[in-house]
């Protein structure tokens, strides 16, 4: 019933969307990475699939099933992740990239786990290196037909930051969100995320359960998609 209730307003649509974290390896066993469950991302995949849209999901590690009907492409790192979105990006009308990416990898992961006798009971320094921002690529690269969404988690100065990375990585669109909360952000099933635009307007989504958040962040995509 609520397959058929839903309106198909992205048939015709492909959305490319990358949830979860990325994760960056030390050694064999250990790793780099950050609190994203996938859960906002993968909401949103659900929500564009349901309304007719064709969806990509880019996903690093996460604890969520597919959705339905969703083409899933599992990564790791940021560069799997990078190579991933750039080769489907041609294709994509909408793209939304909720993924939490690691700002730093280490430099020289090694190949045997590091022990402890090793480094003679000395602190551990590990050297890191920036990743590539994958979304700064996207902004690059997108045509005038393309809408891009990125998404913000901010512990400070909401709006100015999320203006100044429309700004940076020329988005059309940015979904920002105070963590810090127990009841939005990264494990939350719930969200409160205001929405910036290219164009100076905002929309406030009060808040609700990232399902119903999808459905109105995508309600604002086609608006101004127009
Ligand atoms: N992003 C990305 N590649 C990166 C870092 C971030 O594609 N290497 C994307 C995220 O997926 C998100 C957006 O950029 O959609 C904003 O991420 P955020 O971490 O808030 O911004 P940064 O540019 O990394 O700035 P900072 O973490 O310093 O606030
Ligand atoms: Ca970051």
């Amino acid at each position: 019933l609520e397959a058929i209730l839903t309106r198909k307003d992205l048939k015709g649509k492909k959305i490319l969307v990358s949830a979860g974290p990325t994760v960056e390896p030390i050694d064999p066993v250990r790793f780099v990475s950050n609190h994203s469950s996938g859960k906002m991302g993968y909401a949103i995949a659900r929500a564009a699939e349901k309304r007719g849209g064709t969806v990509t999901l880019v996903s690093g590690p996460v604890n969520l099933d597919a959705p339905v009907g969703v083409e899933r492409i599992d990564v790791e790192t940021c560069e799997q992740m990078a190579s991933q979105m750039l080769s489907n990006l041609d294709q994509a009308d909408i793209i939304i990239k909720v993924a939490a990416v690691a700002d730093y990898k280490p430099i020289d992961p090694k190949t045997s786990k590091i022990k402890k006798k090793d480094n003679n009971n000395k602190d551990l320094c590990i050297s890191m290196a920036e990743n590539p921002d994958i979304l700064k690529l996207i902004g690059e690269k997108k045509t005038k037909d393309q809408f891009v969404v990125g998404f913000a988690a901010e512990t400070d100065d909401l709006e100015k930051n999320a203006l100044l990375k429309i700004k940076k990585k020329n988005l059309d669109m940015i979904a920002a969100n105070l963590v810090g909360s127990s009841d939005s952000g990264f494990k939350a099933d719930t969200n409160k995320v205001k929405l910036f635009f290219r164009d100076g307007s905002l929309f406030d989504i009060p808040l609700m359960e990232k399902e119903k958040v999808a459905d109105i962040l995508i309600d604002q995509v086609i608006k101004k998609m127009g």
